[in-house]
């Protein structure tokens, strides 16, 4: 019945999930995210905002959406919020052309260093992902403010691990959203949980920082012993959860006194976003199914 509900989402108008979507997504503007992420601070929590967009095959699209960042960053500073940026290597042209979304990449690593500011590149898709590494390796040796996503079903997982940067390392560790071949990732719920836990160590073994990416309780609980059992004072470590999800969770984490990151995207583009995070939980396309035939409870 869920998998009905999910493949159908598709099919729902796109105003219906605009409705949803407003859980997820802080808004359209730039101004908007701030309202967010000021009440976001306010709360105890920090941010990271992402404009949303990804696999631009036009480079005026890239270079805006690069130009807009860097103005971020400005905004950031005058209005006093406590928030990085998160970016998707393909909204900055990687589809088109590597050293061109290299170049946009280090003109936002610039603009954040004036602020000692920091920049995470999100992971995408499996056949990004090299382009993604080399780009993370290349400007994190020049400007040391970056850090990278790594996703916990991927095989390749622990050797990703091992070549990060002895300094200096930040990652931010999840499961994984994308759709990928059994030939790169690992299936199955318990099998992605073991991984992940397995990189978690690893990741501490190495005194790499970790952003502990999840809503999964069992893994959130994991993380908080290990990382009270490798002795991490709060500023070596955080946790991060989605807007709009598992606010419970995460205003308990905060109350604990542990660092929590909330994800902020914003930006005209949410309606694939919406729609993968709808995809994610089942029960959320339930409602917007619920409301498309009943047309009520919106
Ligand atoms: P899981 O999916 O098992 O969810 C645990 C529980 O959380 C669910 O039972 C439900 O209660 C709740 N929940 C989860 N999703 C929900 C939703 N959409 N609505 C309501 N409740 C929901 N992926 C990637 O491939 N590349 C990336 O760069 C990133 N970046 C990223 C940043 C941050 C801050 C987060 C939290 C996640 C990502 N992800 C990501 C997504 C990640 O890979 C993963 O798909 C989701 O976090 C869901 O996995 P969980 O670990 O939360 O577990």
């Amino acid at each position: 019945m869920s998998r009905l509900l999910v493949a159908g989402l598709p099919l729902v108008p796109k105003l219906l999930v605009g409705k949803v979507a407003a859980r997820y997504v802080a808004g359209e503007t730039a101004a908007e995210a701030f309202e967010v992420i000021r009440s976001l601070n306010q709360e105890g929590a920090l941010a990271t905002l992402d404009i949303l967009g990804e696999s631009v095959d036009d480079r005026s699209k890239a270079r805006a959406a690069a130009e807009e960042y860097v103005s971020l960053f400005d905004a950031i500073e005058e209005q006093g919020l406590d928030a990085n940026v998160s970016i998707k290597l393909t909204l900055l042209g990687l589809d088109i052309d590597e050293s061109f979304c290299r170049d946009n990449v280090e003109e936002i690593a610039v603009a954040a260093a004036r602020y000692g500011n920091f920049v995470r590149i999100d992971m995408e898709d499996h056949p990004t992902q090299d382009a993604t590494f080399r780009i993370y390796h290349e400007l994190q040796a020049r400007h040391g403010n970056l850090g990278v996503v790594l996703q916990a079903y991927m095989r390749r997982i622990l050797d990703d691990i091992a070549a990060l940067p002895a300094e200096g390392g930040n990652v931010r560790l999840c499961k994984g959203i994308y759709l990928e071949p059994r030939e790169v990732a690992w299936k199955g719920f318990d099998t992605v949980r073991m991984n992940f836990l397995a990189a978690l160590e690893k990741i501490l073994d190495g005194a790499i920082y970790p952003a502990v990416a999840t809503h999964d309780e069992y893994l959130v609980a994991a993380a908080v012993r290990m990382i009270d059992r490798a002795g991490l004072d709060r500023e070596r470590y955080e946790f991060q959860m989605l807007l709009g999800v598992e606010e419970t969770l995460r205003r308990i984490l905060v109350r604990q006194g542990h660092r929590v990151r909330v994800y902020v995207p914003y930006g005209r583009d949410w309606y694939p976003y919406s729609l993968r995070r709808m995809r994610e939980n089942p029960q959320v396309a339930g409602h917007v199914m619920r409301a498309l035939f009943a047309r009520k409870g919106f």
